[in-house]
């Protein structure tokens, strides 16, 4: 019996070789719209789908079951987990982690039979934020540097930078390290320090908190990067 080839239609084919010629990965079985852009080393995995006018940076890896909606805008190394839509309002900064199956939203007071294409609320990822497993995301609010929305919460307000979000609706229960790790009561100058990297933080003015060691945009030393304790022994050091 001959052994049966799969021939690529040339859409197919072209779709791959600009990915192959761009530096990204697409598997074959996602979607990829055109006209969109995607950085270089970015790996878009199975069943997922990039609408036309996305732009996606250099780094990233889409899970399976991902889809991005047109206009979406997202940075460097941004970290997408299976079955997430993002949908368009959203603003992805560098470094943003969402976890497997939370839900962004963007329209607030959505009727099937209104039409509010025009009127897609934004909704900002500052750098470094983190959201937990099945959190949701209500549209139009941004969520600070480094914030870390807990597994299960519903925000639905602005979060600052470096908040520690729990519950539904979502609550600040404290301050967390850029390595993810809650800080705990700050000494008697204010500082707080992050038992994982070292690095001191501060609350500079009443809800701004600052790392006091290293530029929130500025990448981590490739040392400080690579976790080697697990979360339960640093806690509450
Ligand atoms: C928020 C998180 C980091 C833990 O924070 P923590 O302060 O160390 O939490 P603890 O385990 O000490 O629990 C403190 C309290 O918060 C509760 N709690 C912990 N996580 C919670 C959550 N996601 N939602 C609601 N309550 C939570 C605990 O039950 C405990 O309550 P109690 O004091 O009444 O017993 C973690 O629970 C979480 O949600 N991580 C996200 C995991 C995830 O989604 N990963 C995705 C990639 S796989």
């Amino acid at each position: 019996m001959p052994k049966k080839v799969y021939a690529m239609t040339k859409k197919e084919l072209t779709s791959r070789q600009e990915s192959q010629s761009q530096g990204y990965f697409v598997h074959e079985s996602a979607y990829v719209d055109r006209p969109c852009e995607i950085g270089s080393g970015t790996k878009i995995w199975h069943f997922s789908h990039i609408m036309k006018d996305a732009k996606i940076g250099e780094n990233c890896i889409f899970g399976q079951n991902v889809s991005v909606a047109s206009g979406v805008v997202i940075g460097n190394n941004v970290k997408v987990q299976n079955n997430v839509s993002i949908y368009t309002g959203a603003i992805i900064e560098d470094n943003v982690f969402l976890g497997p199956s939370c839900v962004l939203t963007n329209v607030i007071n959505p009727r099937s039979q209104i039409v509010r294409h025009s009127l897609y609320e934004k909704t900002i990822f500052r750098h470094g934020t983190t959201v937990g497993a099945n959190a949701t995301i209500v549209c139009g609010i941004e969520l600070g540097w480094y914030s870390f929305i807990a597994a299960g919460a519903v925000v639905t307000k602005d979060v600052q930078g470096y908040a520690l979000m729990m519950g539904v609706p979502a609550k600040q229960v404290g301050w967390i390290s850029r390595h993810g790790i809650p800080l705990s009561e700050p000494d008697a100058d204010g500082i707080m320090i992050c038992p994982e990297s070292g690095y001191c933080y501060k609350e500079v003015e009443p809800g701004v908190v600052r790392c006091l060691d290293l530029d929130e945009e500025a990448p981590l030393p490739p040392k400080k990067a690579v976790g080697r304790v697990s979360y339960n022994d640093l806690k509450g050091k």
